[in-house]
């Protein structure tokens, strides 16, 4: 079988780790780069030994003869470019966070359904290696009942992402997004969530301080904690840190990929680290490698006629949850959540 062929939009920052992560996934190749900037597309064609380079995604749609794009620009972007994809009748994968708005999301769901491609978010902190591993030792321990997800750091992010600074929405929408989906990948889904934000840092825009509290369906609670304003002991950017709580025992993620698992046997300890390429760079190894491992699945799921884990029908789930932890706390009362609705009509309940 002949590699799927991919087109890249948007070649900054983290447009590296997609490239390094096609390199690695087999069954498909990048075969042109896209950039308002032509300068920055060549400056990866080089470096990746891609041949074709465009400024415009129309016309690289035109020209080129893709099964997919991999959109790697701002939120704002990301509904004229899926919809331009979908009017083209080719595969999408889209960058978190999904949209500026619910009725955008929605609507590029809509719009890739509409048009029969296959439509997946790059949410990709689900597909870490840790965070894999957590789930499946939680698989045994019988029903959860409460779990914690936390990034408490202190990690100057904005000398690589200047524009997180200027964003009057900060922290959730950027991770918090990450760790909301991580909260539905571990515990299902979430029926109400409250709400509390702080700025603490007075130079940024947006809120870098937020507790959210997940009340699941399944009866649950989940806390889930977002900071870049927490110096502490140890400065464990960009690691996420798990605890769940279930009938038969716990398991906890902890610093350094320290996975503690309580059972009624007793207690178990390992590492559950990722796999680093030569590639990656201290400390985003575990990033990177959710980056190849999600790729991969991609891969398979368009080979396979799969929906993909993390579809943007899912992610609907995931993104309802961003602007409900913004309303709770603008409103200072619980947010309902509404996304048990189907992603094309957000009308009818889903199946
Ligand atoms: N999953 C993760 O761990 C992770 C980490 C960092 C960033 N991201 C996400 O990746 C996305 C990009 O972030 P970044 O830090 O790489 O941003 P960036 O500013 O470094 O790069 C964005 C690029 O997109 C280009 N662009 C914008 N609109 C375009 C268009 N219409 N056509 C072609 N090119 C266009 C810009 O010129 C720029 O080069 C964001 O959605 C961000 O949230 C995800």
């Amino acid at each position: 079988m002949s590699n799927l062929r991919g087109g890249l939009i948007g070649c900054g920052y983290f447009a590296r780790n997609h490239l390094h992560a096609w390199q690695e996934t087999s069954g498909a190749s990048i075969v042109a780069l896209c950039d308002l900037d032509a300068s920055r597309a060549q400056g990866y064609a080089e470096e990746f030994g891609i041949e074709a380079v465009y400024s415009d995604a129309d016309e690289m749609l035109r020209d080129e003869s893709l099964d997919f794009v991999d959109i790697i620009t701002h939120p704002d972007s990301h509904r004229p470019l899926v919809e331009l994809a979908a009017r083209h009748r080719v595969h999408v994968i889209c960058q978190k966070p999904l949209a500026p708005s619910l009725e955008d999301a929605r609507a590029m769901v809509a719009a890739c359904r509409a048009a029969g491609v296959t439509f997946m978010v790059h949410e990709n902190f689900r597909w870490r290696a840790p965070m894999r591993a957590a789930k499946e030792a939680a698989g045994g321990l019988g029903k959860l009942f409460f779990g914690r997800i936390y990034w408490r750091t202190a990690f100057e992010v904005y000398s690589r992402q200047p524009y997180l600074a200027e964003d009057p929405r900060f922290i959730i929408y950027d991770v918090g997004v990450h760790l909301l989906d991580l909260a539905r990948f571990f515990m299902g889904e979430v029926e109400q969530l409250y709400c509390q934000i702080q700025r603490v840092n007075p130079k940024l825009k947006g809120e870098d301080v937020a507790t959210i509290v997940l009340k699941m369906a399944s009866g649950a609670t989940c806390l889930v904690e977002l900071s870049y304003a927490s110096k502490l002991e140890e400065e464990l950017f960009p690691q996420v840190l798990v605890e769940l709580e279930a009938a038969d025992g716990s398991v906890s993620l902890g610093p350094d990929f320290r996975l503690a698992v309580v059972t009624r046997d007793g207690v178990t300890c390992r590492t559950a680290g990722p796999h680093i390429f030569p590639w990656a760079s201290a400390p985003n190894e575990a990033t990177q490698e959710s980056v190849v491992r999600i790729q991969q699945h991609w891969v398979e799921c368009l080979r396979e006629g799969r929906e993909p884990e993390t579809s943007g029908d899912d992610n609907l789930r995931t993104i309802e949850l961003v602007f409900g932890a913004y309303e709770s706390a603008e409103t200072g009362v619980p947010y309902q959540v509404t996304a048990t609705r189907c992603g094309s009509c957000a009308k009818e309940p889903r199946p």
